[in-house]
């Protein structure tokens, strides 16, 4: 299995900003093993899909809505997705369920829709700082992973990544320990063999949260986990390629 190394720009960075990102970006030789991922907002798919000229990257997208159209003002369909020339997408992001309500059966539905649209996507889950003091942790994880992915055939696991991102450890600088991930992405690929059989391991499960250039070696040195999903890091196109050398 190759690591990810996927950026997450959240609501940052203006137009004027990504052909010089991109400039770095372009120059950057990716080895095989490694495959990057950029979420950006819908607003630049296009730029950044024009901008990735060698193709280097994947970009994706932040969110997407559930229907394929309809009234739903402010939104993004998986057809707009698709039809600007992108395959990925980032689904029931912490900041996505918590400022926006998102369940986790609302996770499901936009899960099967971006499946049945041939878009690759990556499901984040995590517990918040409470559940892990209450012991909660390996509760919330399993049922987060079997919400999601409710009526997710095998066949369509090699289109799922799945991102551990602990909700005490997003933008606050404070990191898991890579124990700590190292134990939660393990437990992870647990809940999946239990669903899935021996096909879990297509499935790519990385860490996020606070990740950063002095921690993101020894989060990937853990065995258990394949990447790793870079929020603020991931703005300095410096930082972030650093990472994916
Ligand atoms: P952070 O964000 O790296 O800024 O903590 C990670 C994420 O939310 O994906």
């Amino acid at each position: 299995m190759k690591t990810i190394i996927a950026g997450n720009w959240k609501m940052n960075l203006v137009n004027d900003d990504l052909q010089p990102y991109f400039d770095t970006l372009n120059q950057i030789c990716i080895n095989d093993d490694k495959e990057v991922k950029l979420f950006v907002p819908s607003i630049f798919l296009t730029t950044a899909h024009q901008l990735n000229h060698n193709n280097a990257v994947k970009i994706g997208a932040q969110n997407m809505h559930q229907e394929l159209q309809g009234a739903f003002t402010g939104e993004i369909s998986a057809p707009m997705i698709t039809s600007v020339g992108i395959g990925d997408v980032l689904i029931g992001h912490s900041e996505r369920r918590e400022y926006f309500n998102e369940s986790d059966m609302l996770v499901n539905k936009k899960v099967l829709q971006a499946l049945s649209s041939n878009l690759d996507l990556t499901v984040c889950i995590g517990e918040t700082l409470e559940e892990r003091q209450g012991n909660l942790t390996n509760n919330v994880l399993e049922c987060q992973i079997k919400e999601a992915l409710k009526e997710v055939e095998v066949s369509n696991l090699d289109h799922i990544t799945l991102a551990y991102e602990p909700l005490w450890a997003i933008g606050t600088g404070e990191t898991a320990t890579s124990e700590q991930a190292e134990t939660a992405c393990s437990y992870i690929r647990s809940v999946l063999v239990e669903l899935y059989g021996e096909d879990a391991n297509k499935v790519a499960i990385l860490y996020g949260g606070s990740v950063n250039l002095d921690n993101y070696a020894d989060i990937l040195a853990q065995p258990h986990i394949n990447g790793v999903l870079v929020g603020g890091a991931s703005l300095n196109i410096d930082n972030f390629s650093q990472m994916m050398k």
